[in-house]
């Protein structure tokens, strides 16, 4: 099975933010991407809604037709979003409300407790649960304790090191992933992922169920316009 491309489309919504109008247009941009060959579309609104807000969720939920990830940290405004729009994926991600972006994964054994309570409720709601998490076999087991579907590997680490040494780079991730494996949970994969560093990673994990990519995406289309620059991205994997 080849890895799916789902494309965060949260760098579309700042540009519209700062004129506070409808431009770019934020839903004909996923529909968009979806017609390009995006295989999913990935929204992370923050609490102070920056990027993508709370309003847009329903709009992308009625109209997307490949899968709508939703990613955040699960606070109660966040979960009861989530729970009413039901996402095809939620992604859990313990970022600090004022945090520029996702700098680290759970950690899965103090957050036992609660995780298991906030995995219970989204399954329940038929929404398969993914979990931001390091390279870390502990992690990776708390993951699977508390219900997590799939896990999604912080790919920063990886990206900063493949600039030195690609190798030295990708081997925890290649050690974490048969953890991953072992557990029988799905794997994805994000943050700075791009051009550069996408085909190796997916070279030395083949299984990689999904990757999820905003930044250097949407910056990349700057340049080459997003039908060609999802094609790039898709090459790759
Ligand atoms: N995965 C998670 C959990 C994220 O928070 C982000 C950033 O919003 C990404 C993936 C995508 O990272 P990038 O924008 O660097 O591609």
């Amino acid at each position: 099975m080849k890895t799916k491309l789902s494309v965060n489309i949260n760098k579309v919504a700042l540009i519209r933010n700062a004129r506070g109008e409808g431009r770019p247009d934020l839903l004909q941009f996923a529909l968009d991407c979806e017609t390009f060959g995006a295989d999913g579309i990935t929204v992370h609104p923050r609490p102070d809604e920056r990027h993508v807000r709370y309003d847009d969720i329903p709009v992308l939920k009625s109209a997307v037709k490949t899968e709508l990830n939703i990613e955040g940290n699960p606070n109660q405004r966040f979960l009861d979003m989530v729970l009413k729009h039901r996402p095809h994926q939620c992604t859990l991600v313990p970022d600090a409300a004022d945090a520029l972006t996702s700098n680290q994964g759970w950690d899965t054994i103090t957050y036992a407790g609660f995780l298991t309570d906030v995995i219970t409720d989204l399954k329940k709601a038929g929404i398969r649960v993914s979990i931001f998490i390091d390279d870390d076999a502990a992690k990776i087991e708390g993951a699977a304790k508390v219900g997590a579907d799939r896990i999604e590997f912080y790919t920063g680490p990886y990206a900063q090191n493949f600039k030195k040494d690609r190798f030295q780079a990708i081997s925890p991730y290649v050690q974490a992933a048969e953890v991953v494996r072992s557990l029988g949970l799905g794997m994805n994969a994000g943050h700075d992922l791009d051009l550069e560093n996408l085909s190796f990673l997916v070279q030395q994990i083949p299984d990689i169920d999904e990757v999820s990519i905003g930044h250097a995406l949407i910056s990349d289309a700057l340049y080459y316009g997003i039908h060609n620059t999802i094609q790039m991205y898709q090459n790759q994997l």
